[in-house]
């Protein structure tokens, strides 16, 4: 076994992540210029260093996830969203099931809230959000975020849901309450059904392509017939009938 491979036995033991099924180059180059920041020679040495400190393990975790995020990320999209996809989406049903699926720190449910408020009161809408990082979710919960996530934001979306504290911008209690956060590993756990909507971006870039298959199967079966995967907008599905998906717009796929 590499020091790599052996790397990956003992996170999988230790955290229940699998680090097989994200892209090996980019994942070994992201964590070795970790380690040797931190004076580990070796994979194996800097698992040791990860048994016996809590904030490397930590630190482990947060330059393995990449959460970056923002509001409203790839404007463009988020019209063809509001102006074609919801309109469709809301014909057959006025209590929408949405799963925003690796949303880091939030940004991501809370602007489909926000989106969504143009055709419904808040007090209807209900979003799944879901992290395999905690850290990410805990500032998720916090909603608090400095301006320049905030880039993309309409200027009225921006004055209506957000409160402005110095130079961070609070997201108001009235779209937190839309979004119910969970810890849950798209790798791992198992998966809803029956959603209308199911948001999952900036993600799969990170995995091979037998975890990305794996994941498509899971969100098609997840969807109800006529529901909709929204993915990131370097993330093109290359085969969608494969997974029974219709391309309805770019980056957006619909259940057949
Ligand atoms: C770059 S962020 C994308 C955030 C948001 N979806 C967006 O497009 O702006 C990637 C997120 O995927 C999460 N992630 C990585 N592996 C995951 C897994 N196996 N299950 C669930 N989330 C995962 C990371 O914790 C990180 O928050």
């Amino acid at each position: 076994m590499t020091d790599y491979e052996e790397f990956i036995t003992n996170i999988k033991r230790k955290t229940g992540i699998d680090l097989s099924l994200y892209k090996e180059a980019q994942m070994k180059r992201r964590l070795t210029s970790l380690y040797e920041k931190r004076g580990f020679k070796s994979f194996s040495e800097f698992f040791n260093g990860i048994e016996k400190d809590r904030e490397l393990l930590n630190e482990f975790l947060d330059r393995m996830t990449i959460n970056v995020s923002e509001f409203y990320r790839n404007g463009k999209r988020w019209e063809v969203l509001k102006d074609k996809i919801f309109p469709r989406l809301l014909q057959s049903n006025k209590k929408l099931k949405i799963w925003s699926a690796a949303c880091s720190t939030g940004e991501e449910p809370y602007s489909l809230a926000m989106v969504l408020s143009n055709y419904l009161p808040l007090s209807q809408i209900s979003i799944l959000a879901t992290d395999l990082d905690d850290n990410a979710i805990a500032k998720a919960k916090a909603g608090v975020y400095p301006e320049r996530s905030l880039a993309e934001v309409p200027a009225n979306i921006k004055s209506k849901y957000f409160d402005q504290e110095g130079s961070f911008y609070k997201v108001k209690d009235e779209i937190k309450r839309t979004v119910t956060f969970k810890k849950h590993n798209l790798l791992k756990d198992s998966y809803d059904q029956n959603y209308d909507l199911i948001v999952c971006r900036n993600v799969m870039i990170y995995f091979t392509e037998e975890a990305k298959d794996q994941i498509y199967h899971s969100f098609s079966n997840s969807l109800r017939t006529g529901g909709v995967l929204f993915v990131g907008s370097t993330e093109q599905i290359f085969n969608p009938s494969r997974y029974s998906f219709d391309i309805e717009d770019t980056f957006f796929y619909k259940k057949m």
